[in-house]
């Protein structure tokens, strides 16, 4: 449930707007993102497997609800819309970037029957849900037109400072961008986050004074704290207590730096909730991503997208799984890679082995090394340990699956499909030519073309037959021998 809901606005949205504790958020998201040298816009580069934006917009689904986000968008506008459209936001167009000041000017429209705003920085994807309902708590506590999230962190180079009032803190006079630092203010450590919440009456009635007499000639929002203090305003800010949480990415070097903090951050709760990994900083771990307690993960595991693991499972070293089901007490071997498959409890997969999208892997199955499967389903307890191509296909329960069996699924146009039933022996080297059906209890002979169904327990043998020539061998090499002392050992 929202905060907004939680404090007791009623569910008239017009309504709502007018409460004086109507709150609607604001994420700037419209900028290229020139530093990071990249074609895809900033707010689309990734951290812990989510774009820049989802991040801050999950942060702001826990303040408000999502139709209270407003998202400004304009450079690539249409990629990022689509990108986190189905989150239910609403969009701002920023047609120019003129400044981060320019990007709220643009969203005047959307936010004037809220009474508070807050503005989130589309590229400070850190910030919890927490800290935004603190900084709102103080805000209004504060009665302040413009309070601003600062932080301390180890090196604010490149950040805006703050620059407080001679009455001091909580009072601030105004914020200095890097560039526009003089000699003594170099020494200035609070930075100004880029997240701040606003009263929107004096915010709309001050904001067209910005103007763009700055390094970039850009309007910048930062700005609004000298303003809104010159027309009297009080101007205010609060410090978040770790600075990991504000930091934005303007370089590849910082958004790398942000995904470390997230992912380390990640294994952290993932251990304190019982999940072991060993040498956690070398283990990549996606935000999305559930393992349940007693799960052991080895080091150089990466674990992608929506991935849920169950209890009591080993996931071995250099195994890569990307939005799977696992069920419980599943040890996937070293090397292995899974993706948008469901792998049921007692499975065992690998090592080298690949379950492409659409496996199901049932109960107590093995898989073994070299094994790939493609759309198929193994049911409980069936087994292939060694090198084998499963597409399209449902195979048994109880059903073994010899060595360097291939299902041939493909006939150059079309897919087709193989039914294998419960029981059935496949011996090694067997080919299976789809569509097929081989029914229950059935046995099919090593080294066999199987292109036709076979009934449940026929044995099906589909190879030519062996023929053995007694003394066959040892004939030859006498032949030889004697042809070879005819021309004298001259052999070439
Ligand atoms: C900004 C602040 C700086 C602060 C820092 C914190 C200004 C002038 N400076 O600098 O004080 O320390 O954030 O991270 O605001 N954007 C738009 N439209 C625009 C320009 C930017 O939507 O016209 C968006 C960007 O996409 C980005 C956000 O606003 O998500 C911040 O812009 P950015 O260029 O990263 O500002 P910083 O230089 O980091
Ligand atoms: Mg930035």
């Amino acid at each position: 449930m929202s905060l907004e809901k939680a404090s007791g606005a009623g569910t008239d949205p017009a309504a709502d707007r007018a409460s004086e504790s109507s709150l609607a958020v604001v994420i700037m998201a419209a900028g290229k993102g020139t530093r990071l040298k990249s074609k895809r816009p900033k707010v689309l580069h990734e951290i812990g497997g989510k774009p820049l934006v989802a991040h801050v917009i999950a942060a702001a689904a826990g303040v408000v609800s999502p139709g209270d986000i407003y998202v400004v968008v304009g450079h690539e506008a249409e990629r990022v819309r689509k990108a986190v459209a189905a989150t239910g936001v609403r969009f701002v167009e920023q047609t120019e970037q003129r400044g981060t000041g320019h990007a709220i000017q643009c969203a005047r429209q959307a936010i004037a029957d809220y009474a508070n705003i807050l503005v989130l920085s589309g590229d400070a994807p850190l910030i919890r849900t927490e800290t935004l309902g603190e900084l709102r708590r103080f805000h209004q506590a504060e009665k302040a037109a413009m309070t601003i999230l600062t932080a301390v962190p180890e090196d604010p180079t490149g950040y805006g400072r703050v620059l407080h009032t001679a009455s001091g803190e909580p009072d601030v006079e105004a914020i200095v961008e890097q560039k526009a630092l003089t000699a003594e203010q170099q020494g200035m450590n609070e930075i100004n986050s880029g997240i701040y919440a606003f009263q929107t009456a004096p915010l709309v009635a001050h904001i067209d004074k910005l103007r763009a007499n700055n390094a970039h000639a850009e309007f910048y929002l930062t700005d609004m704290a000298g303003l809104l203090r010159a027309a009297g305003e009080r101007v205010v800010a609060t410090r978040v207590a770790n600075a990991d949480e504000v930091l934005g990415a303007n370089t590849i070097a910082e958004l790398v730096a942000l995904d470390a903090t997230l992912r380390a951050g990640k294994a952290k709760q993932l251990m304190a909730a019982g999940v072991t990994i060993y040498r956690p900083e070398t283990c990549v771990i996606d935000t999305g991503v559930e393992v349940a307690a007693d799960t052991v993960i080895e080091p150089f595991v990466q674990l992608l997208g929506t991935t849920r693991i169950g209890a009591d499972c080993l996931i071995r070293s250099y195994t890569v799984i990307e939005n799977c089901r696992i069920g419980d007490e599943v040890q996937v071997n070293q090397n292995c890679v899974l993706a948008d498959s469901v792998i049921a409890d007692g499975a065992r997969i690998g090592p080298f082995a690949r379950a492409r999208p659409g496996s199901e892997i049932g109960a107590g199955v093995h898989i073994g090394n070299f094994v790939e499967t493609k759309k198929t389903r193994l049911g409980k307890g069936a087994k292939a340990n060694h090198f084998a191509y499963l597409g399209d296909s449902e195979i048994g329960a109880g059903t073994n699956i010899g060595a360097g069996t291939i299902i041939c699924n493909y006939d150059g146009v079309h897919k087709h499909q193989t039914r294998i039933g419960e029981g059935v022996f496949v011996g090694s080297n067997s080919t299976l030519v789809a569509p097929l059906r081989v029914e229950d209890g059935a046995y099919i002979g090593a080294a066999s073309c199987i292109t036709r169904d076979v009934p449940a327990d026929a044995l099906a043998v589909g190879r030519g037959r062996q023929v053995t020539k007694e003394g066959w061998a040892a004939a030859r090499r006498k032949r030889i021998a004697e042809s070879d002392q005819k021309s004298g050992g001259r052999r070439a």
